[in-house]
């Protein structure tokens, strides 16, 4: 399926650590010498390597499937081709920040769709244009989203097209970029959010430090652990572990769980920073304001 989405010659030299050598299992040896000239930060991560027989999918699937027992709450989605494919257009580095965008949040749309699926409803009948009762169920949940501000505000027009007029809080944090640790700024949430299914939305899950304390601000806002759904497009072992330690009852959704973190805690293979790139800052070394007007 690699072949109908991607380029894997052009796109293998912008890949490292375990999705390199995912590609180096799918394409046989030809392509093995491009590969190895990628620093190899995952390469203990041979899972995606032993097999060049089976396919991409079943990889990231059996990877995935490692972390299933070990966290009931967290669901993975379902590794498609299609699913692979809006990845691995991500994850390129060579990306432009048009198609990051689009792609991200194709993403994203499909993890909000699965999240209100996992959300209670309630059995309800109607009557058809025939006068036939039709036997099915309504959506009953209220629900808010809350974004982890900034790189969680590309989430948010997501959610804003599957649940209408869907009410949106914000709780800004920020990670230190030498400590990585999160330092909390700022929150406005709604009155009633402890009534509410909360769908918590960052893309990125590193150490877990940011939806840590996330989760503790919804906590000391009265919301129930299990009414909060993560929703993430890329996490690692290391957060998800950190994560259900601490608040076992929350649920997960993710699209991607990488192998692991590398020496600045940004997941590998990952796709970066996600807020830069999303938001088009990754050269902004001043802050310099856009001009608007003269
Ligand atoms: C990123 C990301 C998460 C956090 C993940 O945000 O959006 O919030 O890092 O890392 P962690 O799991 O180790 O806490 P960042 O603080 O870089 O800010 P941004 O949203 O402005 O990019
Ligand atoms: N934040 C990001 O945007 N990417 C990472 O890999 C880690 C934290």
């Amino acid at each position: 399926m690699f072949k109908y989405f991607a380029r894997p010659m052009a796109r293998i030299a912008a890949l490292s650590g375990a999705a390199a050598s995912l590609v180096v299992a799918q394409n046989g040896p030809a392509e093995t010498a491009a590969a190895e000239e990628i620093p190899q930060v995952t390469r203990k991560e041979s899972v995606f390597r032993r097999s060049a027989s089976i396919s991409i999918e079943n990889q990231h699937a059996a990877y995935h499937s490692r972390f299933a027992g070990k966290h009931p709450n967290l669901m993975v989605m379902p590794v498609t081709p299609q699913m692979i494919a809006l990845h691995t257009i991500i994850r390129d580095r060579t990306t432009t920040r048009d198609d990051f965008v689009f792609y991200s949040n194709r993403i994203i749309r499909l993890l909000l769709e699965e999240a209100l699926s996992t959300l209670p409803f309630e059995s309800a009948t109607v009557t058809t244009p025939t006068n036939s009762p039709f036997h099915g169920y309504e959506f009953t949940s209220k629900v808010v989203g809350v974004s982890i501000v900034r790189a969680g505000e590309a989430m948010e027009q997501g959610l804003r097209d599957v649940a209408k007029g869907v009410r949106i809080g914000k709780i800004l944090i920020q990670r230190d970029e030498e400590t990585a640790l999160p330092a909390l700024f700022y929150k406005k949430l709604p009155g009633d959010i402890a009534e509410r299914q909360v769908l918590l939305l960052d893309p990125m899950l590193a150490t877990g430090g940011s939806a840590m304390m996330a989760i503790q601000v919804l906590l000391d806002q009265g919301v129930l652990e299990e009414n909060i759904t993560f929703v993430n497009l890329v996490s690692c072992p290391e957060g998800v572990a950190n994560l259900f330690k601490k608040y076992p009852h929350i649920r997960m959704i993710t699209s991607f769980v990488d192998p692991t973190l590398d020496e600045n805690w940004y997941i590998v293979p990952g796709c970066g920073d996600f807020g830069d790139r999303y938001f088009g800052t990754e050269d902004d070394q001043h802050g310099e304001r856009v001009r608007i007007f003269d």
